[in-house]
């Protein structure tokens, strides 16, 4: 067991982590690659961060994988990473089931070209009984549209007289999300020192602990994942009380 890893409390463990995987242009321009290759390395560095979670103990992984921002990329650079996604969805298959980790998604996959979408459907399948941790690939993914949607949705209950506006909560919200199923995430870790949201689960983040780090994604690995969790075990989460009344409790 890692130094790092050792001091992790494992009841005290965030049951979801949310991560923006940013970097990977950066990290294959600083080395003289083109940025594909950057890309290559940030799946790399997926599969370490994923197993490395799930041997941890967390239960939920949700990565930003493609936002619906990234459909502006030159044409080349979007297949570059369709074509990645396509390919590692096969090759991974392996180790999401060494590891009992179960692929879901989030976004509009049905934007995505018809191979990828069979690709995840035919993982998805695979890894359905996988019950060790969650892996939810954020793909066309956009947080205001995932909203949008979603009160969409509660409007047209309305006006079909099964729902009373009046009536609406957070809950009946929370439940027209993509992430309807899941906890919200605990921490969220950005990597490549931005300090930018960018359209990411701006509803389910309300009260996550956010973690910066400089390291670009591609050479984020096991042990900054257990720095992450550190320092969040390291914070005291308030949810709006004082200090002394979560001692009380
Ligand atoms: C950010 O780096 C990363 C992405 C836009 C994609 C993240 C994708 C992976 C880690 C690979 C797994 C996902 C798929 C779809 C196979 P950047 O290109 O924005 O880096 P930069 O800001 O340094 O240019």
């Amino acid at each position: 067991m890692g130094t790092l890893q050792a001091q992790i409390d494992p009841h005290r463990l965030p049951r979801h982590i949310a991560i923006i995987m940013d970097g990977n242009g950066r990290w294959a321009k600083n080395k003289g690659y083109l940025r594909a290759i950057g890309h290559e390395n940030g799946v790399d560095a997926l599969r370490k961060v994923a197993t490395a979670s799930a041997r941890l103990g967390i239960h939920y992984l949700t990565v930003y994988a493609f936002s619906s921002e990234n459909w502006n990329r030159p044409k080349s650079e979007v297949n570059t990473l369709m074509g990645l996604l396509v390919s590692s969805l096969s090759k991974e298959l392996k180790t999401l089931l060494e590891n009992d980790i179960r692929l879901r998604t989030i976004g509009k996959v049905e934007n995505l070209p018809a191979r990828a979408q069979r690709e995840l459907q035919e993982v998805i399948e695979r890894t359905r009984d996988c019950q060790r941790m969650d892996l939810t690939l954020a793909l066309s993914y956009g947080s205001k549209e995932e909203i949008t949607e979603g009160v969409r949705h509660l409007a047209a209950q309305v006006e079909k007289g099964q729902l009373k506006a009046a009536n609406i909560t957070q809950e009946h919200l929370a439940q027209a999300l993509y992430t309807a199923s899941m906890p919200d995430p605990d921490l969220l870790i950005r990597t490549s020192n931005e300090r930018r949201i960018s359209n990411y689960l701006l509803w389910q983040i309300a009260y996550a602990e956010l973690y910066f780090t400089p390291k670009l994604w591609p050479d984020f690995g096991e042990e900054d994942l257990h720095q992450a969790v550190l320092d969040y075990q390291n914070r005291e989460r308030r949810y709006g009380k004082i200090s002394e009344q979560l001692k009380s409790q």
